[in-house]
């Protein structure tokens, strides 16, 4: 791991590769995708196996690998272990009032993703276990401490997402439940209005767990190696994972998914659909939730996606939209510009139409990525600190700037 160069006055071997698109700086056992084929898998199992029969907590705790004495990590847990994860999960999703006042405190029209990555970061002050002052000793180190720091931040966020929701819809906020699975419970706390008996209708909680394990991980996609990179300077894990949040904020990872809608609401009919995509050829805009660093095939989260939009609809009545998505998909995918580029529906592209149908406004649907993605991150903020490879990230750059120039007086500048 050395820099490579062959002599005294040699600055060693440099690639310039734009957007990291042939580096990989991290080896890692957490998800496989092989973009070509349209494959995810995490740890392993296919997405679509996941997706059908496992639920998100199995598939957090697959992913951020916790770990319990004596057991081999980042397997499906047993029944035991399972219900351990839970407790643990429920035990920690109460959150400071210090946090909760920052929600309160931000301008009545934040973007709520601006709020997340504020109250993310506030977390790091509000636990002891982020002071520096405590790095390098075996209590910042634990294994336990990281197991802790997993369970509170996955615990957490939920509580956090619905106090979110809450400020926004002018709703006093709800204590969590931890009599409920941990989708139901985000439910419950945004559509209780605090009855303590209310329970959210099941085949919508699962249909969001559903799309909780779909998001859950994607290997080094923006916002995880926005992760890694903090992580690496040593920093602790609830500012690394506020600036993930802030990356997947973006419109062009994260964020496209209310993108979309508002794209979707934009063409309105089908009828408006070849204008659009004449637009798009002619690089006036981009076709939102379509294209893929990684997948050059259908995205196969895309696909258990579309299915699932049409369940949802079966419970809470059709989306006229989805019928501008479904035309707009067709049109795209037999034009001779998205073939040879190989543009296929991602992840955002009807994830966004099933967040509509279940009553969420467009501006809150990156939290929706937000809350399973905390998984995928915190698994890879362990990976990395159990990694003896691991280095503080440092890319380099090409410089192309003025050589040497000097220093004139202001008055003699021209
Ligand atoms: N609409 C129209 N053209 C597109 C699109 C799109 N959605 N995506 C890529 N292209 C075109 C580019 O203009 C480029 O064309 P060119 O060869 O004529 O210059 C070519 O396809 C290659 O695209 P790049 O931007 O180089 O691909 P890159 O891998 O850098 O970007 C990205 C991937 C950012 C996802 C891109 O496809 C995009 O902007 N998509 C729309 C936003 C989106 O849906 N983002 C969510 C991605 S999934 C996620 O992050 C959760």
């Amino acid at each position: 791991f050395k820099k490579i160069s062959v002599g005294k006055n040699d600055k060693g071997l440099k690639l310039y590769d734009p957007g990291y698109l042939n580096t990989a700086p991290v080896r890692s056992t957490i998800s496989y995708i092989d973009g070509d084929e349209g494959i995810l898998r995490y740890r392993g199992y296919p997405i679509e196996e996941l997706a059908q029969k496992s639920t998100y907590m199995e598939v957090a705790y697959l992913i951020s690998k916790l770990i319990h004495v004596s057991v081999v990590y980042g397997n499906l847990p047993s029944e035991n272990q399972l219900l351990d994860w839970e407790f643990a999960v429920s035990q920690h999703s109460a959150v400071p009032q210090g946090v909760l006042d920052i929600i309160h405190s931000m301008p009545h029209d934040a973007h709520p993703m601006g709020v997340l990555v504020n109250a993310m970061s506030a977390l790091s002050v509000h636990h002891p276990d982020a002071n520096p002052a405590l790095r390098g000793l075996d209590v910042y180190n634990s294994k336990q401490v990281r197991d802790k720091q997993i369970a509170r931040i996955i615990g957490k966020i939920t509580t956090i997402a619905a106090a979110i929701y809450l400020r926004m819809a002018g709703r006093p906020p709800v204590l969590p439940s931890n009599q409920l699975s941990y989708t139901e419970n985000f439910l419950y706390m945004l559509d209780s209005l605090g009855n303590r008996s209310y329970k959210p209708n099941p085949r919508l909680s699962r249909a969001l767990d559903i799309i909780f394990i779909l998001h859950a991980e994607h290997e080094m996609n923006c916002s995880t190696s926005a992760v890694r990179h903090l992580a690496s300077s040593g920093v602790d894990v609830y500012t690394a994972v506020a600036g993930a949040v802030g990356a997947l904020y973006g419109p062009l990872h994260g964020g496209a998914n209310e993108a979309v809608l508002k794209m979707l609401s934009e063409i309105g009919t089908v009828d408006k659909i070849p204008e659009f995509i004449d637009g798009v050829k002619a690089k006036k805009r981009k076709l939102s939730g379509f294209g893929h660093r990684v997948y050059k095939n259908y995205d196969p989260r895309a696909k258990v996606l579309k299915r699932l939009a049409e369940e949802v609809f079966s419970i809470v009545g059709r989306d006229p939209l989805i019928e501008v998505a479904v035309a707009l998909e067709k049109v795209a995918l037999s034009d001779e510009f998205f073939i040879r580029r190989k543009l296929y529906p991602n992840v955002d592209f009807y994830s966004g139409l099933i967040y509509r149908a279940m009553g969420f406004p467009p501006e809150y649907f990156t939290i929706l990525f937000a809350i399973p993605r905390m998984a995928g991150y915190l698994a890879h903020w362990r990976e990395s600190l159990d990694d003896p490879d691991t280095k503080i990230m440092r890319p380099q750059q090409v410089y192309v700037g003025e050589w040497l120039r000097h220093y004139a007086p202001i008055k003699e500048r021209t």
